[in-house]
């Protein structure tokens, strides 16, 4: 746990948005009528991530922002990182990444909630970025218990006949090297943490069978390479270190990564495809879902768990061998 000068209730109410100008150099939000509709939550002692800190990257929208709103939920502190520059990758892969705007929006609804968020600027391809939000995350919460690297692109036309290398380095720079980069800029405070460090890499199915996805699929299954390989380097610093690979999410992202405008019949033609791999009758995932998961891989229930990727995929890798 993270402890030291703790604010008390009423503080850990009051809008945090302050990060963003550290990180980056650019102008702090006030604070706001937010804090002041806040809603009452439980006893924040009570809860399972009481006194937690959470470094949540990819948290300005999608499945990162559902999963720092549910820490939130279960009682940690948030840095929310993000790259917040929409344009930076479109021509790498083809969609634009979560602008500024979102990720201030994301640590508003945190604090909305009831919850303390700060909003912070940084490219995951980018460690001394990841160590100055690690900086600013210490200077205003004191420590980091959970890392969360959810930050993540997938690319339009990701088949062989469209194979292009530098586009293939950018998306594995990413989901591979981003994760590795965002784990090591927060070592030391993981390390430190009293309860014990805990990580949490957002992986993919596409990671847990062939989808023909040469670049995304290939940087996925490096981000499920990674947590077997850092839950045995890190295991003697008291750090756990998990997978969550889901199916498809409700989120932007197979829209973009299928050239689909996100609408019903998109989304009927996408749940098709996948409907039929499925075990259960489920379709595609809900955010909250998997933000739960990423909970549950941050929480006491799996303190004994290091080195797992935990399946949400309505029973596709029943049908494997392992
Ligand atoms: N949506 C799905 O179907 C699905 C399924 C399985 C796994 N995933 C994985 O979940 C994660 C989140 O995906 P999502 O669906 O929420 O997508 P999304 O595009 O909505 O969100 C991704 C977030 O990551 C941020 N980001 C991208 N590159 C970054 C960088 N270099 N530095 C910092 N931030 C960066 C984006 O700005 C964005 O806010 C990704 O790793 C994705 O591969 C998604």
């Amino acid at each position: 746990m993270t402890t030291g000068n703790e604010p008390g209730n009423e503080q850990r109410r009051s809008l945090m948005i302050g990060g963003l100008a550290a990180a980056a150099g650019i102008a702090a939000l006030g604070t706001g009528a937010a804090a002041a509709q806040a809603p009452s939550r439980p006893a924040p002692e009570r809860l399972p991530l009481a006194g937690r800190v959470a470094f949540v990257t990819g948290a300005a929208r999608g499945i990162g922002r559902a999963s720092a709103l549910a820490l939130s939920r279960a009682g940690a502190r948030v840095a929310l990182v993000d790259i917040g520059d929409a344009d930076a990758m479109l021509s790498e892969i083809g969609y634009p990444l979560a602008s500024r705007e979102e990720l201030e929006a994301s640590a508003a609804a945190v604090v909305a909630a009831g919850g303390e968020a700060i909003p912070l600027l940084a490219d995951v391809r980018d460690i001394a970025q990841l160590r100055a939000a690690v900086d600013e995350t210490l200077r205003r919460f004191g420590g980091i218990d959970i890392v969360a690297a959810i930050a993540g692109v997938g690319v339009q036309d990701d088949d062989f006949a469209h194979y292009d290398p530098e586009r293939t380095r950018h998306v594995i720079d990413v989901n591979g090297v981003g994760v590795l980069n965002t784990v090591h800029a927060a070592w030391e405070p993981l390390k430190r943490s009293a309860g014990g460090g805990r990580v949490v890499v957002l992986s993919s199915q596409a990671a847990r069978i062939g989808e023909a996805l040469p670049a995304y699929g290939t940087s996925k299954f490096a981000a499920t390479g990674v947590v077997k390989n850092l839950a045995v380097a890190l295991g003697p610093d008291n750090i756990r270190v998990n997978a969550l690979a889901p199916s498809m999410v409700e989120t932007g992202l197979p829209y973009f990564q299928n050239r689909l405008p996100r609408n019903e019949a998109s989304r009927r033609s996408l749940t098709e495809r996948l409907g039929r791999n499925f075990v259960l009758p489920l379709q595609m995932l809900d955010v909250d879902l998997v933000a739960e998961g990423i909970v549950m891989l941050a929480g006491p229930m799996t303190e004994a768990t290091t080195g797992i990727t935990f399946d949400i995929n309505g029973g596709l890798t029943a049908q494997t061998p392992s």
